[in-house]
């Protein structure tokens, strides 16, 4: 085949073990329908739902906000330490078996505080598991806290003021959830704080938001990535500037699917996006509820849009060179990458 596989099931055995960085997770979009029948149980927390069939029934979303209402009620199993320990050891594990080496992954602080558990219970789970993903199978990690946007500014302030015992563990801040409405200017003076306490800056722009959301992202916050970012394609300039700066897309196809921000995976823009000269990325934002971790975005997006050898190869690179990773690491994964190439010809 011109694309450089023998076939389509060479192409996913490449995909399987190319190594691979997963820069857009968030984390409580990893719990599986099981696991949050284990922890309801567990915390004698009551769920509308029956079985686990019935929950993955209610995942048919029609847009952005259809599964936010979801999501947030499925946090509410997650109470303890041992709850986020959990989640997030599931999810590494997960991925561990999709040849991912580093994770940078999202938290919603504000989706668990308002409930009643405290920052530290959250944060302490979350990085737990890190640190036990790191000794067992040497997958580095960084945590994102991220706002939620429906929310005030004052609120967010009010979060990061909570995350400031704690800023040894927290990487960076992004900008999460209901986008239209939400533009990124409402968060400007946390974001510039965040910024003066050496935090990383990411925001959601772009998803259901239009190109002007992405402008301000950059212009306004200063972000360092921009998650998700499709609607950048309806601008010409935009392209072409987040082409120019090397700016890196983290893409969510199957997210992008579910959410019908796309109606087909055939017409999805990643391959518009590499051939513009775009930093794309692949991966999963809630694999629990978008029908796949990272290799399955890999694999739904190169079966549907024929992606070839080099295209992937590009992909796993920039999940790499996109990331908050030093040089020398970056380096490493990058080096694994062609050794991985050359043993597949
Ligand atoms: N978009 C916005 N907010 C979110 C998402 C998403 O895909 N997933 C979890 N919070
Ligand atoms: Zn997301």
């Amino acid at each position: 085949m011109s694309n450089g596989f023998a076939s389509a099931a060479d192409r996913r055995e490449f995909i399987a073990g190319l190594p691979k960085a997963e820069l857009h997770l968030h984390i409580e979009g990893s719990l599986e329908p099981e696991l949050m029948f284990a922890l309801a149980e567990r915390n004698g927390v009551a769920i509308p739902f029956s079985s686990v069939e019935e929950v993955r029934a209610a995942y048919a979303f029609s847009n952005l906000q259809d599964f936010l209402d979801i999501y947030y009620q499925g946090m509410a199993v997650l109470l303890t330490e041992n709850d986020f320990y959990d989640l997030t050891m599931a999810y590494l594990a997960r991925v561990h078996a999709d040849a991912v080496r580093h994770v940078e992954i999202f938290f919603d602080p504000q989706g668990h505080t308002e409930r009643g558990v405290a920052f530290a219970t959250v944060i302490g789970g979350i990085t737990r598991a890190l640190d036990a993903a790191q000794a067992q199978w040497g997958m580095s990690s960084r945590l994102i806290m991220c706002f939620l946007r429906h929310l005030s500014e004052a609120e967010a302030e009010a979060t990061l003021d909570q995350a400031l015992p704690h800023l040894e563990r927290i990487h960076g801040v992004g900008l999460d959830s209901s986008e239209n409405g939400h533009p990124p200017a409402k968060f400007a003076r946390v974001f510039a704080r965040a910024r003066s306490l050496g935090l990383k800056l990411v925001a959601h722009a772009g998803e259901e938001g239009p190109p002007a959301y992405v402008y301000e992202a950059l212009d306004v916050l200063g972000v360092d990535r921009i998650d998700h970012g499709n609607r950048s394609l309806e601008d010409p300039a935009l392209v072409a500037r987040l082409a120019a700066s090397g700016m890196t897309l983290t893409v969510c196809p199957l997210s992008n699917l579910k959410l019908c921000v796309v109606d087909d995976l055939h017409a999805h823009p990643l391959k518009t996006m590499l051939d513009a000269g775009l930093a794309a990325t692949v991966n999963s934002d809630d694999p629990a509820y978008f029908g796949g971790y990272v290799n399955a975005n890999f694999i739904g997006v190169a079966d549907a849009l024929d992606l070839s050898r080099e295209e992937l190869l590009a992909l796993a690179r920039n999940s790499f060179t996109g990331s908050f990773l030093p040089d020398n690491e970056q380096g490493a994964h990058l080096a694994a990458i062609d050794a991985w190439n050359r043993a597949h010809p």
